[in-house]
């Protein structure tokens, strides 16, 4: 593949951004070959910079889509995936005229976990004619844009995660049943991303329950005040899907929403997700 050097560097590919903070389609980068560790070092690069990377037009298989996650990391098997599904590592995300979308809430992947994970990669299997789209938006950007005193009262503070939020009612288990496999998990507010070393907002509406050493009511208005900056247009993208397109995130550093705008009709995505390490916060 023969890309022009970008201003950015980039060899492997063009990187076209999507807005001026968050989100690039990666342009001329075929993933159904046996990309070499240089063009995987510059999709992880471009991952760090744009926090979500979109391909176009790809022609991959389930099997290429678990192999390509795979170079970023070890694959996590979600609660979700049937014990009987072949590809464990792979989440089916379906919705049609029987079930109406649900990820239809700010969250980044897993935060319930004590290892969240690094990021997920999705891929479209059947689209709506219209609709279904994903919206992204940047944890950093959101965290720069406070105030320096809500700054500092929100840094150190620690947020607990609940995978029943979310899972008691989609997999129809008691919350002590889950918190058996997946207790509730602090995470700091404000995390330092491993990588770039910049601070970003670590909340999210799906899974945080609460803010630690806080009154409820406290902790509520925080929370929202929080979860209302990924709702913020200048923060965010919006990534109209297509067959043969692929997104993947930085769960670290950014949240997505998934717009359920197309009932009854089918969306079918495939998510693989890639393992993380545990959230800090550093000065
Ligand atoms: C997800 O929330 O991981 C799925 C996003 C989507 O279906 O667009």
């Amino acid at each position: 593949m023969n890309v022009a050097v970008t201003q950015q560097g980039y060899t492997a590919f063009e990187p076209r951004p999507l807005s001026p903070t968050i989100g690039a389609e990666l342009i001329g980068i075929d993933l159904a070959r046996d990309l070499s560790d240089a063009e995987i070092n510059e999709v992880r690069r471009a991952l760090l910079e744009f926090k979500v990377v979109f391909f176009r037009d790809q022609s991959i298989t389930r099997a290429q889509h678990i192999a390509f996650a795979r170079r970023f990391g070890a694959l996590e098997i979600h609660p979700a995936t049937p014990a009987d599904q072949e590809d464990r590592e792979v989440l089916r995300i379906a919705h049609g005229p029987n079930s109406r979308g649900v990820e239809n809430n700010w969250h980044s992947d897993v935060t319930w976990r004590e290892t969240p994970s690094l990021g997920s990669i999705l891929r479209a299997i059947e689209l709506p004619e219209v609709g279904g789209d994903t919206l992204f938006s940047d944890m950093y950007a959101a965290f720069e844009g406070l105030s320096p005193e809500m700054k500092r009262f929100v840094t150190g503070l620690t947020a607990v995660h609940d995978i029943a939020r979310v899972f008691a009612g989609r997999l129809k288990k008691s919350a002590e049943d889950l918190h058996a496999r997946f207790p509730p998990m602090e995470h700091p507010v404000i995390r330092t991303h491993p990588e770039t070393g910049r601070p970003l907002i670590y909340v999210n509406t799906g899974f945080t329950t609460h803010i630690k050493g806080l009154s409820r009511k406290e902790s509520d208005w925080v929370l929202e005040h929080l979860y209302a900056q990924a709702a913020i247009p200048e923060y965010q993208c919006r990534f109209r899907w297509a067959p043969g397109s692929i997104a993947f995130w930085d769960n670290r550093a950014c949240q997505h929403y998934a717009a359920s705008d197309y009932f009854p009709a089918v969306r079918v995505m495939e998510r693989v997700t890639i393992a993380g390490d545990k959230p800090f916060y550093r000065a």
